[in-house]
């Protein structure tokens, strides 16, 4: 749990802390920094103005401004989900030896390797979350495929599909991807056909979700992996730690040292324009506008945060 102070903090807050939200909203909504994802040419189409902030806290408050029904794909901010369910799947040693835990300090499509152990640094840059998403159980792609939609359903409080349009283009254009995944196959790190785990990869990253979503996966996580609003477990209690661990250390790739001084709570980022954040035993956060910075980071995303932090205190140490 964060320190006694913070929820003082946050109790003090919280009758305003939907003016809050308004506030941050409308002081950055004219923020005009960054560019829109274009490496995958369906996700160049969004519209760079929309722009939510939700908060759902672990007793299901929900506090949310903006376009939060908006849809878009969920893009790297899946990894996190889908390190759970491999974690589940095979257990934490098992799962060490084909993903480390360890921060690379590089961009997350980093085409590079442990030295030493040829294992992908960490399950949140490209390689480790092809590797992780290799593990995923199922007879067959469908029942994989499906096994990570009914993951998504607890999350999210409901179904959720994949958009296949984004897919498809991901699909068409994710050579990159597909170079570090025949490296991975050449290190045994991967041991099935690449092109089916690349599919459930670019898939999982084509799930639709929408702000709110992003703050309701946010606050299961806080909730030690039980969903506020519906009651629902949705990943084993004894991986949470394992999960926002490398949240913190890696879940905003080369910017992950600043956050974690700057921020100081798990978060993750998606090229799609969404963050969210997970405050343990408090809150999940979720933020969506689609100008990314240098490092893929949703600008106004991180402003958000920092200045959510600040105000809230939501900082752990
Ligand atoms: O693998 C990719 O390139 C995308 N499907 C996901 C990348 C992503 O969201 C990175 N985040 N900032």
């Amino acid at each position: 749990m964060a320190k006694q102070a913070n929820s003082v903090d946050l109790e003090i807050v919280s009758s305003s802390l939907l003016s809050v939200l308004q506030d941050l909203h409308s002081k950055y909504k004219s923020l005009q920094e960054g560019a829109v994802a274009n490496y995958i040419p369906e996700l160049a189409k969004v519209n760079p103005d929309l722009f939510s902030i939700c908060i759902v806290t672990v007793d299901g408050q929900v506090y949310e401004v903006g376009d939060y029904q908006q849809l878009f794909t969920i893009q790297s901010m899946s990894k996190v989900f889908a390190y759970g369910l491999a974690l589940e799947d095979h257990g934490r040693d098992y799962v060490l030896t084909r993903v480390g835990v360890e921060p690379t300090g590089e961009a997350f499509n980093s085409i590079i390797l442990d030295e030493r152990s040829k294992r992908p640094y960490n399950p949140m840059v490209n390689a480790g979350a092809i590797a992780t998403t290799s593990l995923i159980k199922g007879d067959g792609a469908t029942e994989r495929l499906n096994r990570i939609l009914e993951m998504f359903r607890r999350y999210t409080g409901h179904d959720v599909f994949v958009d296949m349009s984004i897919f498809t283009s991901e699909r068409s254009t994710g050579h990159r991807n597909r170079a570090m995944a025949h490296l991975m196959l050449n290190f045994g790190m991967i041991d099935q056909n690449i092109e089916e785990a690349l599919d459930l990869y670019f898939k999982q990253c084509a799930v639709i979700v929408n702000c709110h979503d992003l703050a309701v996966m946010a606050a299961t996580l806080a909730n030690k992996g039980i969903n506020p609003i519906t009651g629902e477990r949705a990943v084993d209690h004894q991986y949470i730690k394992d999960i926002l661990s490398v949240m913190y250390t890696c879940g905003m790739y080369n910017f992950a040292g600043e956050w974690a001084y700057t921020v100081g709570i798990p978060a993750k980022s998606g090229v799609c324009g969404g963050i969210f954040a997970v405050v343990p035993n408090q809150m999940g956060i979720g933020v969506f506008s689609p100008p990314l910075d240098a490092r893929g980071n949703s600008v106004r995303g991180v402003e958000v945060c920092q200045a959510l932090s600040q105000q809230l205190c939501l900082h752990l140490f």
